[in-house]
């Protein structure tokens, strides 16, 4: 049983992403309309290749590894500085310990999300219900609580998984380095590391718009859950040239899709002493 999480400083700072307030198709004309403006595209150029991909609903991690061993795992903190939770992330399985195949670069970093998925979750609640213990809340807080115990027993009963979606500090890449953010997670899937296969290049503000629809009437079949859906320019010498404004990309953004809202019926509100002594509901 650890302490405390050291703090870890990330060498590249774990940004987040601009989330489109227009959950429908708005939000991702926008999307495209501002990146043409900001590359400064004419009218009439060739539509922008885009990388969807899903928003994992989970926790952000950062993957350190050093001639294709995982040497430290942290979590995202407050961008700048995390936890090192690297005890904790090792225990699941689907992280690799040792990077396979193709030589890696010596110093790789990977960012992803720790997640759970729905039928892990509900086998755990089952176990849970079986020995008369309380039932977790929902998948995200549930993967998030384990990873950030200070006692790694508590990730033991929890079956966690991962989706790698991007790249922190990278020295020496072997051969040519990718030249589009797919290419990037071509690379990483070929070291072994998870990444989802439900990503796709668009073109253009309408694939941006048919990716997102065709998501969204496949959500509660997902066997995990999303936000939403994240929109990323493909090509990386754009990325560069969009760069950052403030502490978010210019080039990426979160469209996520309008809180799930379900009937319920209200069958009874207890009254009790509350910490302060007054009544509480
Ligand atoms: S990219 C600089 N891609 O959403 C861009 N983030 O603010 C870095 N997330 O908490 C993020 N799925 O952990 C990216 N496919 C995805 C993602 C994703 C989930 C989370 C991320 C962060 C938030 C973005």
């Amino acid at each position: 049983v650890l302490e405390g999480f050291a703090p870890v400083r990330h060498a590249v700072p774990m940004l987040s992403i601009r989330t489109e307030t227009d959950t429908g198709e708005g939000g991702a004309i926008a999307f495209d309309a501002r990146v043409r403006r900001e590359l400064d595209l004419a009218g009439d150029a060739p539509p922008v290749a885009y990388a969807c991909e899903l928003k994992f609903d989970g926790l952000a991690i950062n993957l350190r590894y050093e001639h294709g061993v995982l040497v430290q795992a942290a979590t995202r903190g407050d961008g700048e500085t995390g936890e090192d939770v690297t005890q904790n992330i090792r225990t699941i399985g689907q992280i690799p310990l040792r990077l396979r195949g193709d030589p890696p670069p010596a110093v790789l970093e990977v960012r992803g999300e720790v997640y759970m998925r729905r039928d892990d979750f509900e086998r755990l609640n089952e176990r849970q219900r079986d020995k008369g213990g309380k039932t977790f809340v929902n998948p995200r807080n549930t993967a998030a609580g384990a990873v950030r115990q200070l006692d790694s027993r508590a990730m033991a009963d929890k079956k966690l998984s991962f989706f790698a979606y991007g790249l922190g500090e990278v020295q020496g890449w072997p051969g040519a380095e990718p030249t589009t953010h797919t290419g990037v997670l071509d690379a990483l899937a070929a070291w072994g590391l998870p990444v989802s296969a439900d990503r796709r290049v668009v073109t253009g503000a309408a694939g941006l718009v048919a990716f997102n629809s065709a998501i969204e009437a496949r959500r509660d079949a997902l066997p995990f859950d999303i936000d939403g859906v994240v929109y990323k320019v493909d090509d990386l010498a754009l990325q560069r040239q969009l760069g950052f404004k403030t502490r978010e990309p210019r080039w990426a953004v979160a469209h996520k899709y309008p809180a799930q809202e379900q009937m319920t019926r209200l069958k009874g509100i207890e009254i009790q002493v509350g910490r302060t002594g007054k009544l509480t509901p």
